[in-house]
């Protein structure tokens, strides 16, 4: 009976854990399609850009990183990474409102 009870218990927090991480993704994934982020961005490999885990080691601990990186989502800016700036929303999915961009520079700092 106790037996049953702690592998119940072990297997539920399992999958409640699974519900959870599972639940986390798709709400930037939708915004992350209409933008083509993933055209040039991958998570893990550098590619025509630097991927989303190379960005967010560089700014994960900087105070003031996402009010400029959600600012150049939406207006562009001068580049960080190498000679090609990313190309302006008008030229990715369209324009991106202040929480899209928000949501977005969230979701690529949690990589
Ligand atoms: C057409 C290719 C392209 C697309 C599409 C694209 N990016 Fe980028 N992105 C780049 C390049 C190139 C850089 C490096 C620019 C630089 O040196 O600052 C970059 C840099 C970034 C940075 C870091 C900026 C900095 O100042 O360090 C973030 C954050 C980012 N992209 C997020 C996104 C998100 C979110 C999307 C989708 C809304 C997206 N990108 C779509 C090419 C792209």
């Amino acid at each position: 009976m106790n037996v049953l009870s702690r592998s119940c218990r072990l297997a539920c927090a399992a999958l409640m854990l699974f519900a959870a991480t599972a639940k986390a993704e798709p709400e930037p994934a939708a915004l992350v399609d209409q933008h083509h982020c993933m055209f040039c961005h991958t998570r893990d490999a550098p590619f025509l850009a630097p991927s989303f885990e190379q960005i967010a080691a560089r700014y994960r601990n900087e105070p003031n990183a996402r009010i400029m990186l959600e600012h150049k989502l939406r207006l562009g800016g001068k580049a960080h990474w190498g000679d090609m700036a990313m190309p302006l929303p008008a030229d990715r999915g369209g324009p991106i409102s202040a929480e899209d961009a928000h949501t977005l520079v969230q979701w690529v700092l949690s990589q």
